[in-house]
């Protein structure tokens, strides 16, 4: 989808209008009639968020009310999922293009309808031999918005769409190797626009650790879940190091990169294995963090290291009562090989930890617990060491309503992890506080402030959900791109 700034003239109208009509008074910009003046008037006093749509052939004018007095969070959420409803009506309509002007609107209004219509508006159909009506092209009527403004969002808005591809794509397109290609060719392709003044940018460096390298740096958690694999297993590390950055040591993302979750040997039953393509969203949400911090000049240092296989009952697979040896010499006791992801982000979390980083953020798909206590709404969330950025995270999330819920993360959970042969068992099986104990798992390893986001819950959705749309929804990427934007490094 196109957005581009334009004047709309509303005397000879060459595409559909989408009128945001947050004023209380009769509008002096659109032009109606006595008996639409009081529809429109009345159906605002009804539901302050009704849509009217005003025909004007052949084009159509949708006048969407909103309340101009709560420019708020909420507020703005209700636009989004206003855009979203009305993408779902152009798509049957057939309408490709449209305008977006309004009256008693702000550009940050604005921009939250035209996030929601990008959002609502994107399709994983590239196997659909009949494809949906979707929109080409929107024009944002030029008064409303700077260019500055559209450019930054539409280099995020596209990042989310090209994560939500990632985690689209199933694992027979998008195995291991694969994806950490398609990683390092897009940090290639960001290096290569060049800078202001035509250089090769020196800011943004990926580098990929292929099989005999993860082997070398006895990652035990990696190559134990990969055994049961056909493919090979990678370890993705980016580094985004610009001149301008505000923090002294680099802020590490780690990411869960499970290409396929089949739960290994001890493997998903029913329909539970279903959807598991999505396992990885937590390396693809990390690496689009990184990305668009990157290509939108963000001044914050940024590393990512994401930790990708799939898991798989196959060859030589890990076994329950296995007992590993992690990258940082931790011994961990198999119970189940189901609890694969915690493994795999111990060895990236170890590493990331010898880095010096001044905060450690993860991303993963890592409990079906945290789906059953929380449901879709909301990420899962704990810390170690890390009040003040968790503060911090949690008030950016309630400003993009990408929101948190902080659960406790107390030593005493780490008793529910004891085993009698090695220094932990990897789960304690059909017991309580399930997301809890994953994260106290992931928090042995990390020295440093530690912040730990399980997204099972929010990563993917099996029935469409307003402007996320139905599969991989992107959650998390617009929220750790609000926190950078307010980052100014951690200050003890
Ligand atoms: N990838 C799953 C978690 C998951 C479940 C994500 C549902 C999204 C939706 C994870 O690897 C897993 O299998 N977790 C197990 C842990 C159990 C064996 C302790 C779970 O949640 O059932
Ligand atoms: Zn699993
Ligand atoms: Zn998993």
């Amino acid at each position: 989808m196109e957005i581009r700034l334009d004047r709309i003239d509303f005397s000879a109208l060459s595409r559909s209008v989408i009128f945001l009509y947050g004023s209380e008074v009769a509008s002096r910009v659109l032009p109606m009639k006595k008996d639409e003046v009081a529809f429109v008037g009345q159906k605002r006093k009804d539901d302050i968020s009704s849509m009217v749509v005003l025909n004007r052939l052949p084009y159509k004018i949708y006048v969407q009310n909103f309340d101009s007095d709560l420019p708020n969070n909420m507020a703005l959420e209700k636009l989004r999922k206003a855009a979203a409803d009305m993408q779902q009506l152009f798509s049957k309509e057939g309408v490709k293009s449209v305008a977006v002007t309004g009256e008693g609107v702000i550009p940050e209004e604005v921009v939250a309808f035209v996030e929601g219509l990008h959002m609502a508006n994107y399709r994983f159909d590239k196997y659909k031999s009949k494809k949906d009506c979707r929109l080409e092209e929107v024009v944002v009527d030029a008064r409303l918005l700077k260019s500055e403004d559209v450019d930054e969002n539409v280099r995020l808005w596209r990042r989310i769409d090209t994560l939500r591809d990632w985690v689209n794509e199933p694992v027979m397109y998008l195995n291991a190797p694969k994806f950490a290609d398609i990683i390092k060719s897009e940090a290639d392709r960001i290096v290569e626009q060049k800078t202001e003044n035509g250089e090769r940018r020196t800011d943004l460096k990926c580098t990929v650790f292929g099989q005999k390298k993860i082997e070398s740096l006895k990652m035990g958690g990696l190559l134990a879940v990969n055994r049961g694999s056909e493919d090979e297993a990678r370890f993705v590390v980016l580094e985004y190091k610009p001149a301008n950055r505000v923090n002294k040591r680099p802020v590490a993302l780690v990411g869960k990169g499970i290409m396929y979750d089949t739960g290994g040997l001890n493997i998903k039953p029913d329909d539970y294995m279903t959807e598991m393509k999505s396992d990885m969203a937590g390396a693809a949400t990390m690496a689009s963090a990184l990305f668009a911090a990157a290509e939108n000049g963000l001044p914050v240092w940024v590393m990512a290291f994401l930790p990708m296989t799939d898991n798989r009952p196959g060859k030589n697979a890990y076994a329950a009562d296995d007992i590993l040896k992690m990258y940082d010499g931790t011994t961990v006791e198999i119970t189940n090989t189901d609890a694969e992801g915690r493994l795999i982000l111990a060895d990236a979390i170890a590493y990331a930890d010898q880095q010096e980083p001044e905060l450690i953020i993860d991303a993963a798909t890592l409990t079906g617990a945290a789906v059953r206590a929380l449901g879709d709404e909301v990420i899962a969330a704990m810390q170690q060491d890390a009040d003040d950025p968790m503060r911090m995270l949690g008030i950016v999330g309630d400003k993009v309503y990408e929101r948190l819920a902080v659960l406790p993360f107390w030593k005493e959970y780490d008793e529910l992890l004891k085993s009698e042969v090695a220094d932990m068992i990897n789960c304690n099986l059909h017991a309580n506080a399930g997301t809890i104990t994953a994260g106290r798992f992931l928090a042995h390893f990390a020295h440093h402030p530690y912040i730990h986001l399980d997204i099972a819950g929010v990563a993917y959705y099996g029935k469409r959900k307003s402007f996320y749309g139905v599969g991989a929804s992107g959650f998390g990427l617009r929220l750790l791109y609000a926190f950078f934007q307010m980052y100014e490094g951690i200050r003890k």
